[in-house]
């Protein structure tokens, strides 16, 4: 019943690509600040080396292959994309051997990115640009991008969106194998890019579509366990949720998607409405049983990405993310960077929430500073954590980006940190456990950036109870890559 009522509300934006109203992609490759050189993206090529330049020494355990993914291409045949998100994903591979590091990046050969090469121009409308060929949409996999992050389920690698099916990888070569199907009744369905892996392997994730969530449930296997639909009230900006040891929890904040806007010929960013008057809602479901749930209200604010959460005896959820005001990250800033301008980027917080059932009251604390990309570590997920590790931005003068990276304890607000020289600019940092220890914390911080002065991007490797020392080694590529999403350690 749900599949068909999402397959008939996209059915409908097959109007939109014949619409040449408001969000039309531009001509041309703007100037940018060579501090925003990855926003140029790809043109389509595949990239590999097999040994990158070491500094420091690189921690002899740390073996393993580090992917991520990110829009890599933004321009076609003379035509730019307007919004970040539109991107078609490229997918990179760094592999610590005991001869170093090796990179290789691929584009995930989705149905759009095949065509679309073909013909030597865009053919699709994407999240936030309307192009001049327009195709129209028979499915959300139409124009999905598989371009967010990344899965290991069943050895299989998954290029993750967050709109449509999964694009199944070959983790060696970084080949495109094609969608993946879970059953045929969630074939197609969104699969988004967030899934949490607890720590014995059991994962979850949703996907969100009109007025509701599908939840997946997955053992450590891989095998699916069970999927259901929950009513979620037709929200535009689900793109994260968080798990405790009972719970699975959203936190949805006041934008309504517009249908009748999007099938009127708006771009999906023009098609959310934003409502401050209205409550961010919490919303926390059983995970043993997806009727039972329970929704708490906050004042209204939006957000991206949690860290991590958990749940005490007395069932009081604390979960951590990053908090903004309202869109305009999403809405403006964003368009505004990949049309070349240098700003700086509008206020994200770290926030902690504490939802308590005895009292049905939710409350937020906040912490100045701006970041993003919280991570903890994947021994944790799910259970009490004390290290939170994001980038942030110090200087936030619209040329530097993500300028330094920290590791937080949550509950004292205790900040180790390490702030890089200027002309660095951070990506997502994530944990990597050190082998054969379980103690959180214990192992080391791996994350990417963009060197501008040597147009070089970079990996960095922190000891991950010591970021103020610096990190410990650091591989730089001989060339720059565009700049990703997220990444998960293999
Ligand atoms: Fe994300």
């Amino acid at each position: 019943m749900e599949r068909r009522a999402f397959l008939s509300s996209v059915a409908a934006t097959g109007l939109v690509a014949a619409l040449p109203t408001t969000g039309m992609a531009k001509s041309g490759t703007p100037a940018f600040n060579p501090r925003h050189t990855p926003m140029r993206g790809f043109d389509g090529q595949d990239v590999s080396c097999d040994s990158l330049a070491i500094e420091g020494k690189l921690p002899p355990e740390l073996r393993g292959t580090f992917f991520r993914n990110g829009p890599g291409l933004f321009e076609r045949g003379g035509e730019r994309y307007l919004h970040p998100f539109d991107g078609d994903g490229l997918v990179h591979a760094y592999r610590f051997t005991d001869k170093g590091v090796s990179h290789r990046a691929r584009f995930v050969r989705t149905e759009k990115f095949k065509a679309e090469a073909q013909a030597g121009k865009f053919l699709i409308n994407g999240f936030g640009t309307r192009v001049k060929a327009g195709m129209p949409i028979t499915s959300s996999d139409s124009f999905n991008t598989a371009n967010t992050s990344v899965l290991l389920l069943k050895g299989q690698l998954l290029a993750l969106w967050e709109g449509g099916s999964a694009y199944a990888l070959d983790p060696n070569t970084l080949e495109t194998i094609g969608p993946v199907a879970f059953s045929r009744e969630l074939a197609k369905l969104p699969f988004s890019a967030h899934p949490k892996v607890e720590p014995d392997g059991t994962t979850w994730n949703f996907g969100a579509f009109g007025k509701n969530l599908v939840l997946y449930h997955f053992a450590p296997d891989g095998t699916l366990v069970r999927s259901g639909v929950v009513e979620s009230g037709g929200v535009g900006m689900v793109h994260d949720f968080v798990v405790t040891e009972r719970h699975i929890v959203f936190v949805l904040p006041p934008a309504e998607f517009d249908f009748k806007a999007f099938s009127s010929g708006k771009a999906i960013t023009e098609s959310i409405i934003w409502h401050p008057d209205r409550p961010t809602r919490v919303l926390a479901i059983d995970k043993s049983d997806f009727s039972r749930r329970r929704e708490y209200e906050l004042e209204a604010f939006s957000l991206f990405h949690f860290g991590n959460a958990w749940e005490d005896a007395q069932g009081v959820i604390r979960a951590d993310f990053v908090r903004s005001d309202n869109l305009s990250l999403m809405i403006d800033w964003m368009p505004r960077m990949m049309a070349g301008e240098s700003i700086p980027a509008p206020t994200t917080n770290a926030a902690f929430l504490t939802a308590d059932p005895s009292t049905g009251k939710a409350r937020l604390e906040m912490r100045t500073g701006n970041c993003e990309f919280p991570a903890v570590d994947p021994r944790i997920v799910g259970r009490r954590h004390r290290q939170l590790f994001m980038p942030g931005s110090v200087r936030n003068d619209g040329y530097s980006g993500f300028d330094y990276v920290m590791r937080l304890d949550p509950e004292t607000g205790k900040e180790d940190r390490y702030v890089f020289e200027a002309g660095v600019s951070l990506e997502e940092h994530i944990v990597v456990p050190r082998p054969g220890s379980c103690k959180e914390g214990d192992g080391w911080l791996v994350g990417v950036g963009f060197d501008s002065r040597r147009q070089q991007s970079l990996v960095n490797v922190f000891e991950a109870g010591n970021l103020a020392a610096g990190p410990v080694a650091i591989a730089r590529l001989p060339y720059w890559v565009p700049s990703c999403f997220h990444g998960r350690w293999v």
